[in-house]
């Protein structure tokens, strides 16, 4: 077994409750929540919303206004809208062969369906994680195509689900940002950088307060509350980018979450 293998199995987060199912829909659910929401926020929300949401059919006998109200406090409530839609389409035309036909879907989120559903023994998506341990053990900066090829090299001979995880845990656990612990990881011997490269790109941090984003966030935080409202009460800029991306739906100056 390859040091990396090793690790893996000994100090993977093998705990996290999205990793005990390879079901489609509750695995899409996951990396979904997971692009762009902290692991720990993930954990407590994905069992409640699945419990609610188990399946495509159900999901899709729903109205897009009860996902975006079960979607609570994660943000980025687009992304909730998204799933929905995903629901119909799959619920009718059934799951696509390439997983990034779905909305929203973009290259990492596939490989990362293909990898961990499917254990496509070819399929890697490059998110975050991946990209800081691939480019540390290679010593430079990469193109997502080119980072796929040396995740492949470096994490050989894992494929797949293993291959994926293995590499993402490293990042999230070891091989992190600031003061990583490369006395303790598997691929010290042969990594080029054993710390941070002098070009990584620190993670971009869109701030919240004041944002368009918060002040959409109370609009759809008070429809989640009380199920109506009136549009005149808020900024009529607001109103309209949330009618616009779908959230909500309007009817003679009335608001509720979106009804279709
Ligand atoms: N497990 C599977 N996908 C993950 C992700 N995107 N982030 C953290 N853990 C995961």
């Amino acid at each position: 077994m390859s040091q990396l293998a090793n690790w893996y199995r000994l100090h993977g987060r093998h705990d996290l409750v999205w990793r005990h199912t390879t079901d489609r829909w509750a695995v899409l659910v996951s990396e979904v929540m997971l692009a762009q929401t902290q692991v720990q926020r993930v954990t407590a929300a994905w069992p409640g919303f699945m419990q609610q949401f188990p399946t495509v059919a159900v999901t899709a006998a729903h109205t897009p206004g009860d996902v975006i109200a079960a979607w609570g406090r994660l943000g980025y409530p687009r992304r909730a809208r998204r799933l929905w839609e995903t629901a119909v389409i799959v619920n009718t035309h059934g799951w696509p062969t390439d997983y990034r036909a779905l909305p929203g879907v973009g290259s990492y989120t596939a490989g990362a369906l293909a990898a961990q559903i499917d254990n496509d023994p070819n399929a890697i998506g490059i998110d975050v994680n991946i990209r800081r341990v691939v480019q540390r053990a290679t010593g430079s900066i990469l193109s997502d195509s080119m980072a796929r090829q040396h995740a492949a090299e470096i994490a050989a001979p894992l494929v797949g689900r293993d291959r994926l995880l293995a590499l993402m845990d490293l990042g999230a656990s070891l091989c992190t940002p600031r003061n990583p612990q490369c006395a303790n990881c598997p691929l010290r011997q042969r990594c080029n950088a054993r710390g941070p490269l002098e070009h990584e790109r620190p993670p971009k941090q869109r701030p919240y307060k004041g944002s368009l984003r918060e002040r959409r966030g109370v609009i759809l935080a008070d429809l989640r509350a009380r199920d109506h409202a009136q549009a005149g009460d808020y900024d009529a800029e607001i109103v309209r980018s949330l009618l616009t991306d779908r959230l909500i739906s309007e009817s003679e100056g009335v608001l509720t979450l979106a009804l279709d």
